[in-house]
C-alpha cells in the first residue's frame, strides 16, 4: 500500500517524508489555496518545491474544465517533472481528457470521485489513479469504505490496472479500513498518518522498559 500525503505545505511534506515511507503527495485548488500560494508562476513553482522534497508521484489538478483548456494545463504540468501526475475532475471532458493524457504516456489521477460507475469511466479511460473521496462520503452518512471495497473488487474482476488512491482521509481508522479492503494507495492530512502511530500500551510499556533499563544503569 502505498501512502501519498494530502497537502500543499512544505513543512508537513518534509516531516512526512523525513518518516521515510512517503510514497508521494496529492494537492487540490483548496489545498494549495490554503497556503496563501497566488499567481500562476507561484503555484507552479509550489509543485516544483514538492518534487525536489519527495521522491514519488506528485498530483497536481487542473482547473480548466474544457477539453482542450484541461490538455494545455495538463500538458504545462506534465512537462515541469516526471513525477508529476495530472489530477483531473470526473466530468465529461474529464474522460476525454484521461484518455488522450494516457494515449500520450501522461499520468493522471481522476479525481472527485463518489461512484461505481464513475470509477468504471476513468478506468476505461486508462486513469492512472482514482480518487475516491471517502471523508465526504462519510459526511453525508453514506459508508466511503464500501465504495473503496466495490471498486476494488470492480478493477480486480476485470484487471484494471487504474490503482485505487483513497483519498478525503479524515482518521487513522480510514488508513486501517482502506488497507483491509485493498485500497492500492491512501492519501491523507500528516495527522491521520501521524495518529496511526499511537497506542496507550506502548507509551505504557516504554515508560516501564526506561524505568528499568535507568534501574539496571545506577549512576
Ligand atoms: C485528494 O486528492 C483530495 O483532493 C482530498 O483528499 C480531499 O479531501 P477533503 O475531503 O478533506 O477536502
Amino acid at each position: 500500500m502505498k501512502f501519498f500525503i494530502d497537502t500543499a505545505n512544505l513543512d508537513e511534506i518534509t516531516e512526512a517524508n523525513e518518516l521515510g515511507i512517503l510514497d508521494g503527495v496529492t494537492t487540490n485548488p483548496s489545498l494549495i489555496n490554503k497556503e496563501g500560494i497566488k499567481g500562476e508562476d507561484n503555484i507552479m513553482q509550489r509543485y516544483v518545491d514538492i518534487c525536489n522534497i519527495v521522491d514519488g508521484d506528485i498530483s497536481a489538478e487542473v482547473v480548466a474544465t474544457d477539453f482542450e483548456g484541461m490538455v494545455r494545463e495538463g500538458e504545462n504540468l506534465a512537462a515541469l517533472s516526471p513525477k508529476i501526475v495530472v489530477k483531473i475532475p470526473m466530468i465529461k471532458d474529464g474522460i476525454k481528457a484521461i484518455k488522450y493524457f494516457s494515449s500520450k504516456g501522461i499520468r493522471t489521477n481522476c479525481t472527485l470521485v463518489f461512484s461505481a460507475g464513475q470509477a468504471l469511466l476513468a478506468a476505461k479511460a486508462g486513469a492512472t489513479y482514482l480518487s475516491p473521496f471517502i471523508g465526504r462520503i462519510d459526511d453525508i452518512s453514506w459508508d466511503g469504505i464500501d465504495l473503496i471495497d466495490q471498486i476494488v473488487a470492480i478493477y480486480g474482476n476485470y484487471g484494471f490496472t487504474t490503482e485505487v488512491l483513497a483519498a478525503s482521509i479524515r482518521n487513522p481508522l480510514h488508513i486501517v479500513k482502506c488497507a483491509e479492503v485493498g485500497a492500492d494507495v491512501v492519501t491523507s492530512p500528516l495527522k491521520a498518518f501521524l495518529a496511526l502511530l499511537n497506542h496507550p500500551l506502548t507509551d505504557k510499556g516504554l515508560a516501564k522498559f526506561l524505568a528499568d533499563a535507568a534501574k539496571s544503569r545506577p549512576a
